[in-house]
């Protein structure tokens, strides 16, 4: 391709994915699509921002002329979309930023799409990134596949779901060619501390409460993002149009069990006493509609595509671990100011 347009390519995945295709496709423009929420940070791409094929355009994808004059100017074959509103805690409190930016932000997209590619949809394609909280709640058993039924329940998987159907029905109806992936939790560098693991890595570092949510039993399957961005990759390259994948780590973790691996790695790696960060450890009130367990089943990706994690989780957190502890200065810039609000906001009302 000559060009691809990566939309949310300043926040936590999008930066994995854009250092992985300036340097993996040098002949190929990579031009990063991205509104600068509190969530986009172009700190992440500093080591990359002299690329030659690599530029930035600050849009914001609620605004549709603005969407269309960058697809205009940059004529993509290829669009990657990860912009969107991403903490299901934020969604809770402010439900409609995420129906402006994960609804009509995609269906803006895929109207620009359809408008650029009007003539010759030939070697096109919109890869649609999404979540498998699209797929709800699971019990103790059982994995989401491809198949599996939506039955969205947050403010945040409603919406996510919503732009799935869309694309979806872009598809059927106006033959955009898509593919869609569907994946679990990633952890890794750049993640901004509103999400579990950065979050607990900060507040170990300030020695301030680790605050669980209700009793800490929730399973979610983590994956490392680099791996993450590798099977993007791959669909984006290899996958068939129309369809979508399901990406997991095959890495279920009890939030409470994850949260005690992490004290104890980080006790050691910052020479506390054993058991140190692990008494920082408090009980909170319950995220409301709180989704039990998560687990992905990645056969079609892996059998199809030949794609599987390449990390076991304790490696990776051991490098998550030492990419927070070695940019320090990142972490207390993106935590200055304005997040120093939402941790007051959010987390005020939850003791119990
Ligand atoms: P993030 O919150 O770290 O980054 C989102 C990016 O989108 C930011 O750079 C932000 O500036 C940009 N953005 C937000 N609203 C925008 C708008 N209106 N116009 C243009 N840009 C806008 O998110 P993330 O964790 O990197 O997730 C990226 C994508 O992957 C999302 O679509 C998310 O639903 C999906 N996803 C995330 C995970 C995860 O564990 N983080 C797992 C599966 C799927
Ligand atoms: O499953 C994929 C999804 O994973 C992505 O689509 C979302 O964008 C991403 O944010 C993530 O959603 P979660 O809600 O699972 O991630 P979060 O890191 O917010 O929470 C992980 C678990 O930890 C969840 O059960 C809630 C719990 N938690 C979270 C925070 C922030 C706590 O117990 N305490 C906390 O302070």
């Amino acid at each position: 391709m000559n060009s691809i347009i990566i939309t949310g390519g300043a926040g936590f995945i999008g930066s994995h994915l854009i250092h992985r295709m300036v340097k993996k496709y040098p002949d190929t423009k990579i031009i990063n699509l991205d509104a600068l929420t509190y969530a986009g940070n172009l700190e992440n791409l500093k080591d990359i921002e002299n690329e030659s094929n690599y530029s930035f355009v600050k849009v914001d994808i609620c605004d549709f002329d603005a969407v269309m004059a960058a697809f205009r100017k940059y004529k993509p074959d290829g669009i990657i979309h990860l912009a969107a509103e991403s903490h299901v805690d934020r969604s809770i409190t402010n439900p409609m930023a995420f129906v402006n930016t994960n609804v009509i932000g995609t269906v803006n997209l895929l109207n620009a799409a359809r408008e650029l590619w009007k003539d010759n949809m030939e070697g096109k394609k919109f890869h649609h990134v999404s979540t498998d909280e699209v797929f709800g709640s699971l019990g103790d058993t059982g994995f989401f596949k491809e198949s599996t039924a939506y039955d969205p329940r947050s403010p945040y998987s409603a919406s996510k779901a919503s732009s799935d159907h869309f694309v979806s029905a872009y598809h059927h109806t106006y033959k955009i060619p898509v593919v869609m992936t569907n994946c679990s939790n990633n952890y890794g560098p750049y993640q901004f501390p509103e999400k579990l693991i950065p979050l607990m890595i900060n507040n170990i570092l300030l020695k301030k409460e680790l605050p669980i949510y209700g009793k800490g039993l929730n399973i979610r399957d983590w994956l490392y993002v680099e791996d993450h961005a590798a099977a993007i990759d791959l669909v984006f390259h290899k996958g068939e149009l129309g369809e979508s994948y399901n990406i997991g780590g095959k890495n279920e973790w009890k939030n409470i069990d994850l949260v005690h691996l992490l004290c104890r790695q980080m006790d050691e790696k910052l020479g506390r006493e054993k058991g140190e960060s692990e008494s920082l450890i408090t009980y909170v009130k319950d995220r409301a509609g709180h989704d039990m367990r998560y687990a992905i089943d990645s056969q079609k990706i892996e059998k199809e595509l030949g794609w599987f994690p390449s990390l076991n989780f304790e490696e990776g957190l051991s490098k998550t671990i030492d990419w927070y502890l070695n940019n320090k200065d990142w972490l207390k810039r993106v935590t200055s100011g304005e997040y120093a609000k939402y941790y007051q906001d959010m987390y005020k009302n939850r003791e119990v």
